[in-house]
């Protein structure tokens, strides 16, 4: 049952700048190469787990809400909240607060191959309680002097190991098993 932290880094290890804007990452050359990395990672996954900032991206972002279900169908998408965000009808938004091993029962039963899509503290909160499997970065050859942290943890070389890695257009795909 693996859960799969999968998320876009700059080369110095930022998820966003500090205004949360994504615009460096679309800016690369190609970029469609790394969303379709995305869209095919996508297709094993049944659950998907992120944090508020980034639901409320997506919410600022998408033409609608409801493009939620367009771009992740069915699956169950827990958003870690500890406020009472909008979920809108037609979407499989489930608000949840608390530690992560507290929840993790509940988001197992809702699917076995589990994506955190970010952000960072929160892969690192899966990391801390033990649940972290594998981590997936696509890096796209940009440094920011700032920004939201890739995953603000200590985890050093015998915690990880790379098990793929491949070339999309510009960015690099690297995986590690977390042990
Ligand atoms: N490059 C990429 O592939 C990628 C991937 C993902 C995200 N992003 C971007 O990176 C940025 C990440 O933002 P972020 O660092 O603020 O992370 P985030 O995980 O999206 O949001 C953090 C917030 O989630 C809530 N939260 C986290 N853990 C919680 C818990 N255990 N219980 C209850 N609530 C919890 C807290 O807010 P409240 O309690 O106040 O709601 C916390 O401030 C966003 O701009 C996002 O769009 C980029």
């Amino acid at each position: 049952m693996p859960i799969i932290y999968n998320a876009a880094t700059t080369l110095n290890g930022f998820l966003a700048d500090e205004q949360d804007s994504l615009q460096w990452l679309f800016d690369v050359p190609g970029s469609g190469d790394a969303e379709a990395g995305i869209s095919a990672f996508l297709t094993g996954i049944n659950t998907v787990v992120m944090g508020s900032t980034t639901y409320e991206w997506l919410l600022n972002h998408l033409e609608s809400p409801q493009a939620l279900a367009t771009s992740y169908g069915t699956r169950p998408i827990w958003v870690f909240t500890s406020r009472n965000l909008p979920v809108h009808e037609g979407t499989h938004v489930r608000l949840v607060n608390g530690p992560v091993a507290e929840a993790l029962p509940r988001i197992r039963e809702t699917g076995e191959n589990i994506w955190v899509m970010g952000g960072g503290d929160l892969a690192g909160q899966f990391f801390d309680a033990g649940a972290l499997d594998r981590i997936t970065l696509t890096v796209a050859p940009v440094f920011l002097p700032a920004g939201r942290p890739t995953l603000p943890r200590r985890i050093e070389s015998s915690r990880l190991s790379l098990v793929d890695h491949r070339q999309l257009g510009q960015f690099v795909e690297l995986t590690y098993r977390v042990r």
